[in-house]
């Protein structure tokens, strides 16, 4: 679609109502304003500019003579009669949107869009400005950090949150317009009446088939995890955490939630989803651990059980692993193991989580001996996948998590991993359809096979399709930044696939072709691709060994008879498998 399409579309959508943009001082609620008013040929209105007009005085003088109350009132009536307008590009003073009748004129009247800024940057901003009322006495920085307490929960309401970073406006213009349009196409094609294009866009359910559109969530796609009575749901789409406290109400009862996050995340999202369980009483404290592969460890996991049960937290209550896989599998393992077994509420905030961790119930923690050899199959009892919270994934980690979305196709559904090749791009777009697609297809396939198979006796082993020379190349990076756990699994289907092809499993061309697609996903291929150090083939033969997927001495190997057609093997010569790992690191290029 060209940006004239994009524009075209939303003005359609929109209808007679307004982009209305909301967020702190210094966020760039003008200076972006006015670019997207500029490139969508709409008109751009500053609300404080129409108040000072109105008043015939400067906002700073409303504020001396008259006092906030008397601001916040006339602000309601000027921006009442903007809206009334539209549809234009509209910038709200930072704290009209907390005025309850204006946020709801906003909501009839306007798409709102939160542009969101890290304390650092807004301080930036406005650090050379004298103008801001709000900031003229004692501390700045301290009254910008409480106002980004009390208004970031309540901003997060808006309809799109766009991250108003470092980097040219332009550049943010176009994932508004890009994201805004995706939003449109969401509404659109869910409804089979035209006029629905001009209703409100917060009115509308966000869904393309409506599978589930409740009054306090708005997930596109839910997908059933048929596990007889721990059989659960995992819903995917957009506005989940900030309406988490509702849907976990709604599901399952009025109970205390003890939330377990990293350092990221807490950064980034804590505040709405502490906000959302407050609001329905059902918040019992946060913890927040340090990001990284090395709290998934006894040393975390001792303090961590301790503080959940200071936290209060009863055999009825609910612990919510709020981040990637790590805290996944750690709050999982955590959850699986308090009381003998509290109950749990997964929200993946990462790539790799949403499609892959949080789902099949497998939790746990590492140790020096190898990844993942300690822990317990404990399902969650509701999974949350809310694609907004992806915006602030590094891009390397979206690339990572893309490698297990790569896997189901690769395993079973040589269809969908077609459908990869053509539309890749398009899933590493922010909540847009492709991702939501790319998303629920992964977690359809994960279901279907642990409920096929939740304890892998069999069918599951097919999920580490890469991972046993995956795990041996993160052991030998020291699972460090060197490889990230979805690169380790990207080179390991590759080599999955060529050794496959090696030996006569898979036609010629084949591993040609995953290694091409991966690579052109900003993937690594081979193994040589690791920075820092050539690799060994005795040294990774004996980190397999030490796989949990060695049965009496022999590798489980996960080998493919053709895309989607992979299968279970303990039938490779360990011999062949070091002959070939020995040439792939000499540097010869198969299939690449
Ligand atoms: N249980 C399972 O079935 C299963 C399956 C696959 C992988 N895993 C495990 O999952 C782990 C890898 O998961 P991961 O890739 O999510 O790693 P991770 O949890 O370390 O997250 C990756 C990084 O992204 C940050 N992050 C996460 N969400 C963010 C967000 N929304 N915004 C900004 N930063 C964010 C984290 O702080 C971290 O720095 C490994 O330990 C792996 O063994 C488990």
């Amino acid at each position: 679609m060209t940006e004239t399409e994009s524009v075209d579309a939303i003005k359609a959508c929109l209808g007679q109502r307004s982009i209305v943009l909301v967020g702190l001082m210094g966020c760039g609620k003008s200076s972006i304003g006015k670019r997207l008013a500029a490139r969508m040929g709409l008109p751009f209105l500053d609300a404080d500019e129409e108040i000072e007009r109105a008043a015939a005085k400067s906002i700073n003088e409303i504020f001396t003579d008259h006092g906030e109350a008397h601001f916040r009132e006339g602000e309601r009536k000027v921006i009442s009669r903007l809206l009334a307008n539209g549809p234009q590009v509209l910038a709200t003073g930072g704290g009209a949107y907390m005025h309850p009748e204006t946020r709801q004129k906003i909501r009839e009247g306007g798409f709102c869009i939160w542009l969101r800024a890290e304390l650092p940057v807004l301080m930036r901003r406005v650090g050379k400005r004298d103008t801001r009322p709000l900031l003229r006495s004692g501390n700045p920085e301290a009254t910008m950090r409480k106002l980004m307490e009390a208004r970031y929960p309540v901003y997060a309401e808006a309809d799109l949150t766009i991250e108003s970073r470092d980097e040219p406006h332009e550049v943010i213009v176009s994932e508004i317009i890009n994201r805004t349009v995706q939003r449109c196409a969401q509404v659109t094609s869910h409804s089979p009446n035209p006029k629905d294009a001009v209703a409100p866009m917060t009115a509308a359910p966000l869904s393309e088939t409506a599978t589930e559109a409740t009054a306090t969530g708005t997930a596109s796609r839910t997908v059933g995890v048929d596990l007889a009575n721990r059989s659960y749901d995992v819903l995917i789409g957009t506005g989940l955490v900030r309406n988490a406290g509702a849907l976990i109400k709604q599901r399952l009862g009025p109970v205390k939630c003890g939330i377990v996050t990293d350092e990221n995340v807490a950064r980034h999202h804590l505040a709405v989803l502490e906000a959302s369980l407050k609001a329905e009483g059902m918040f019992a404290g946060s913890i927040i651990l340090p990001p990284g592969e090395a709290t998934k460890s006894f040393r975390e996991l001792g303090p961590l059980c301790e503080k959940l049960l200071e936290l209060g937290l009863e055999r009825g209550d609910i612990v919510v692993p709020f981040g990637g896989g790590v805290i996944g599998d750690l709050a999982g393992f955590a959850a699986g193991i308090l009381r003998r077994g509290v109950r749990f509420v997964q929200i993946p905030t990462s790539l790799l989580a949403q499609v892959d961790s949080s789902v099949g119930g497998k939790t746990g923690i590492n140790t020096p001996q190898g990844k993942n050899l300690i822990g317990v199959f404990h399902q969650p009892n509701l999974v949350l996948a809310d694609t907004d919270v992806l915006a602030t994934l590094p891009e390397r980690e979206v690339r990572a998590g893309y490698a297990e979305v790569a896997k189901y196709g690769l395993l079973g559904d040589a269809d969908f991993f077609s459908w990869l090749e053509q539309n890749f791009r398009g899933v590493f777009g922010n909540s847009g359809p492709d991702l939501t697609h790319a998303i629920e297809t992964s977690v359809k396939a994960k279901a279907a096979i642990v409920a096929r198979d939740e304890h892998e006796t069999g069918d599951r082993a097919l999920l580490n399709l890469g991972h046993t020379f995956g795990h041996a190349l993160e052991a030998w990076t020291g699972f460090s930044s060197r490889l990230l756990h979805g690169e380790g699994v990207s080179i390991g289907m590759c080599l999955a696939f060529r050794l496959s092809e090696e030996l006569g499993l898979c036609p010629k061309g084949t591993a040609g072709r995953v290694t091409r697609h991966l690579k052109a996903a900003g993937l690594p291929v081979h193994i040589n691709d690791i920075q820092g150090g050539k690799a060994n083939a005795d040294e990774l033969m004996r980190l397999m060994a030490q796989d949990k997927k060695v049965s009496k001495g022999r590798l489980t190997f996960i080998m493919a008879r053709d895309i989607g057609q992979a299968f279970i093997t303990r039938d490779i010569d360990p011999e062949a498998v070091r002959a070939f790992l020995a040439r792939e690191i000499g540097g010869c290029e198969i299939g690449g």
